[in-house]
């Protein structure tokens, strides 16, 4: 080994009375693959954004190759060979695929003196060991699995030496991170050297050689992934044992059969169609299948996010006529959309704000919103949910990504409703957050309301969810019980193969 790359020694940062990161160190090896790992708000991305030029630190010294280095803007970071592909996506959506890679090359490359053709070459070269994409696609147009893989590409057109990755699988199947991995550990032979974020533990130990864990802001420990086990690292990073069991699910016998949402016959003329199924009262009801096979539009379908142009949605036996969103609001039908920034939250708005934002008349007196009612119910959330902050009045901007993730959970439920749907609710959640998020829909299930949970992650899927309905190209393909579900059988489903059962025979097996 030729020793360390980069050595991070007694860095510290503060945010106004936050201190994210407070005397940290961390060395990166040249060639391996390191993963950083620590609850929501440890100070993970604070510390890569020091890295990447991107925050300049309070204090502290950052070495490449032994020499100290002064990482003042991103430019300057790119210049000596440090990308990050960040947590948060931010790509410009009004143009292409390839433009938004190219941004990030003209850093003073030699890619600047290529021309346009062969950028687009290159550009779609880089894209396609990733995903099918064609890169004169706009972004905006593109799903928000893909939009990460863009995201991705981007940082691969840099010749980096030190290529940071923020929770880059957050957001995408099981299938494009394989890919993902298999194209880390290519960069890995070629000698780059590697920090790996992720909140899921089988991923770290399937890829990285070392990990470090840091919580509150501070640098805990750095082990070989042969030396430690997944349980250790949860343990270090919260700093007490942890049961990452998921609830009881919901007990036959409990089974009231009084249906509190049923879709009938749904179908936009576009993305889905023919879409039925039934939601019990204190049940908590999965869909799967793959990103891309319409899961999202026929949420988006039931709450008005998107017109539908045949079917019907019947809430507590009533049949609703939803427009809108806000006509899915007032029915009680509540959407966590599975891109935060672009529908859930209002950035630059507080806390307390955002979790008030959908339902103003449960915090307004005589016309003017009463900020005390506000900051309580903003506490009673901040609480339920542990979202680490400064303080209610604070911007969500300031909160880390899996804060702020929570903070669109509670704006959803801040309106009590009577069904809740929601897309990849625990993505960017660390593994402790998760299960309180799970227990938490559990309860609510129990107090009576019906959950329907969209997720990628099959093992949330299959722990979490009463029955399972699997999507495919738009259509339910089948539907599987608590005794038939099994991540080969949503899988099979899922991609078509093995036998296709239509929801409704499911639905007379279940009731016989
Ligand atoms: N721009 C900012 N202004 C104010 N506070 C901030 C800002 N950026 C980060 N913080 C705070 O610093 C702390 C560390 O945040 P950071 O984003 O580094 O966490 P993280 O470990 O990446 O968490 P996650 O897993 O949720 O992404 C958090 O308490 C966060 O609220
Ligand atoms: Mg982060």
């Amino acid at each position: 080994m030729s020793g360390p790359v980069l050595e991070i020694r007694h860095v510290s940062k503060h945010f106004g009375a936050i201190r994210a990161l407070d005397d940290v160190d961390f060395t990166l090896e040249a060639g391996e693959i390191h993963a950083l790992c620590g609850e929501n708000g440890a100070g993970k991305s604070t510390l890569m954004n020091i890295i990447a030029g991107v925050l300049r630190p309070d204090e502290g010294e950052i070495r490449l190759d032994a020499k100290a280095v002064s990482l003042s803007s991103p430019a300057s970071a790119k210049a000596l060979g440090i990308g990050l592909v960040h947590q948060e996506i931010a790509l410009c959506p009004d143009i292409s695929v390839a433009e938004n890679m190219f941004m990030a090359a003209t850093g003073g490359s030699r890619k600047l003196f290529m021309n346009y053709a062969s950028l687009m070459r290159e550009a779609q070269a880089v894209m396609s060991r990733l995903a099918p994409v064609d890169v004169r696609q706009r972004v905006g147009t593109l799903p928000i699995s893909t939009q990460q893989l863009v995201e991705i590409a981007k940082a691969l057109t840099l010749d980096c030496r030190v290529l940071i990755f923020d929770e880059p699988t957050a957001a995408l199947t099981e299938t494009e991170a394989q890919i993902l991995f298999g194209i880390i550990r290519d960069l890995k032979a070629q000698g780059i050297s590697i920090i790996y974020i992720s909140h899921r533990m089988a991923e770290i130990f399937a890829l990285c050689d070392r990990v470090t864990v840091f919580r509150d802001g501070r640098y805990v420990c750095t082990q070989t992934v042969a030396e430690t086990t997944p349980d250790e690292v949860v343990r270090r990073m919260v700093g007490r044992e942890i049961a990452q069991l998921y609830p009881a699910k919901l007990d036959e016998e409990d089974r009231t059969g009084e249906v509190v949402l049923s879709v009938r016959g749904l179908g936009d003329g576009e993305r889905f169609a023919h879409v039925s199924f039934e939601l019990e009262k204190g049940e908590i009801l999965g869909i799967g299948g793959l990103i891309g096979s319409g899961r999202t539009e026929i949420a988006e379908g039931i709450c008005g996010l998107r017109p539908v142009t045949v079917g019907e949605v019947v809430l507590g036996g009533r049949r609703q006529r939803i427009r809108r969103y806000s006509d899915a609001v007032a029915a009680g039908i509540v959407y966590l959309s599975e891109d935060r920034k672009g529908s859930g939250l209002f950035l630059d708005l507080s806390i307390a704000g955002n979790v008030s934002a959908l339902d103003l008349d449960r915090v307004t007196r005589f016309g003017l919103v009463d900020r005390e009612a506000e900051a309580s119910q903003a506490n009673e959330f901040s609480r339920r949910l542990s979202i680490r902050m400064g303080g209610i009045d604070d911007p969500v901007s300031s909160l880390s990504g899996g804060n702020q993730q929570k903070v669109a959970i509670a704006k959803q439920l801040a309106v009590e409703p009577r069904v809740i749907i929601m897309d990849e609710p625990t993505r960017g959640i660390d593994v402790g957050a998760k299960s309180e998020i799970h227990r938490l829909l559990r309860d609510l299930a129990s107090s009576g309301i019906g959950i329907v949970v969209i997720s990628s992650e099959l093992p949330e899927l299959l722990g979490l969810c009463d029955r399972v309905l699997v999507v495919r190209e738009g259509r339910v393909a089948g539907e599987l019980g608590a005794e038939e579900m099994s991540e080969e059988a949503v899988m099979r489903l899922a991609s078509g193969i093995g036998k296709n059962r239509q929801a409704k025979n499911a639905q007379a097996h279940h009731a016989a």
